[in-house]
């Protein structure tokens, strides 16, 4: 594959697509074809990018030579099917996430054959905010990590109706809407994210223990509570849910997200701000040293984690080196969500599966 910046090509122009769009104005990286079956969607994306070629079908952007590379925008559902698509007609990708809609797909998604130079990127672009690198700097800080606590809880336009929405139960389909959407329910939402930040912080899982809620009816978890013992030995305590109670979290804004991780000379506290307002509250990472007996705050800067992760995945195309969420990372995640609600629904401990 050749090393230059890439031309790109976005499918699936609603919510999340329209802020890739955004951020890849921002980061000045060329977009070349836009795809999306809704007019109302393309006509919106078109606004981005007014010389990009509109496709109502994803697979005639696929074959647009002059797509290098593929953001995938799709609901969670499509992912797999238009990334086997795009790796085989060689074009670069970064898929939002969850990678797939289960780790059965995620497990053939690592099996696909990649050329030379091609790269699949996971959207987990928590990672990229600068406090997110300062608290994996800090790590070395903390001495040997004990112990974790994790929340993802998200909020901030919930009310009771939430406790009987018929969007989380099965319709016509004979799933909810909320699984068509996202594959399921808190753990693939929010959750993810912190899967993610979790694994890439301290390692991958060995054990779990998980136990799930939601209100009679729902096919999908509102909230989902789990104890991990990492590799490492590290224990974990793990949360996700969605709640009506909206003023949470460290924003008072019904976001409460954070990683919070104790070692034997210190400790790290990273929460972030709410997913789709990063220019409105910076991240917050501290590091407490048991030496000095003291705290260490890092003023973090407002930046757009999604035009960061455009960036990197740019720089990582033309071949230069950076770190970024790869397909097997992607995987982790949609492996690990599977072993919670295996757990869940099985009321034991499951080991973290081999792949
Ligand atoms: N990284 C994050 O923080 C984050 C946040 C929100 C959503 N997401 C993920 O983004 C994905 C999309 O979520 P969303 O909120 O944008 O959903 P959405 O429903 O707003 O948008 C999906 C778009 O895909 C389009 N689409 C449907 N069929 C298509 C097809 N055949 N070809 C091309 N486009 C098609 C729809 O018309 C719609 O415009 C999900 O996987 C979700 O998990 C990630």
């Amino acid at each position: 594959m050749p090393h230059s910046t890439p031309r790109f090509g976005v499918i699936g122009a609603g919510s999340i697509g329209r802020i890739h769009l955004e951020a890849l104005r921002t980061a000045g990286l060329p977009v070349v074809a836009i795809a999306d079956p809704v007019p109302a969607a393309r006509e919106k994306a078109r606004e981005f990018f007014p010389d990009a070629v509109l496709y109502e079908d994803w697979r005639g952007l696929l074959a647009d030579a002059k797509v290098d590379a593929v953001n995938i925008c799709t609901i969670s559902s499509m992912h797999f099917e238009i990334l086997r698509e795009a790796v085989a007609a060689s074009k670069h990708v970064l898929c939002e996430k969850t990678l797939t809609a289960d780790g059965g797909q995620a497990r053939e998604a690592l099996k696909l054959k990649l050329k030379p130079g091609q790269i699949v990127q996971s959207a987990y672009m928590k990672r990229f905010f600068p406090a997110s690198v300062q608290a994996k700097a800090w790590l070395a800080e903390i001495g040997r990590p004990l112990c974790a606590t994790v929340r993802s809880f998200q909020g901030g336009w919930c009310d009771e109706k939430m406790f009987n929405d018929p969007g989380w139960k099965p319709g016509a389909k004979g799933v909810s809407n909320i699984r068509i959407f996202a594959s399921g329910g808190m753990l693939h939402m929010a959750g993810s994210h912190m899967l993610d930040m979790t694994a890439w912080l301290l390692g991958e899982p060995a054990t779990i223990a998980c136990e799930t809620w939601a209100p009679d009816g729902y096919d999908a978890e509102l909230h989902a509570h789990a104890l991990f013992k990492m590799r490492s030995g590290v224990i974990v305590h793990f949360e996700a849910a969605l709640t009506n109670l909206n003023r949470l979290g460290a924003y008072q804004n019904g976001w409460d997200e954070f990683i919070e991780i104790t070692g034997t000379k210190g400790r790290i506290e990273l929460c972030f701000p709410l997913w789709n307002k990063p220019l409105d509250n910076a991240p917050r990472v501290r590091l407490y040293r048991e030496a000095q007996k003291s705290w260490q705050e890092s003023s973090a800067p407002l930046v757009n984690p999604f035009q960061l992760e455009m960036e990197a995945f740019a720089r990582v195309c033309r071949g230069e080196p950076s770190e970024f969420p790869s397909l097997r990372d992607g995987l982790v995640v949609d492996l690990w969500i599977d072993a919670c609600l295996q757990s869940a629904a099985s009321g034991g401990r499951m080991a973290f599966p081999s792949y």
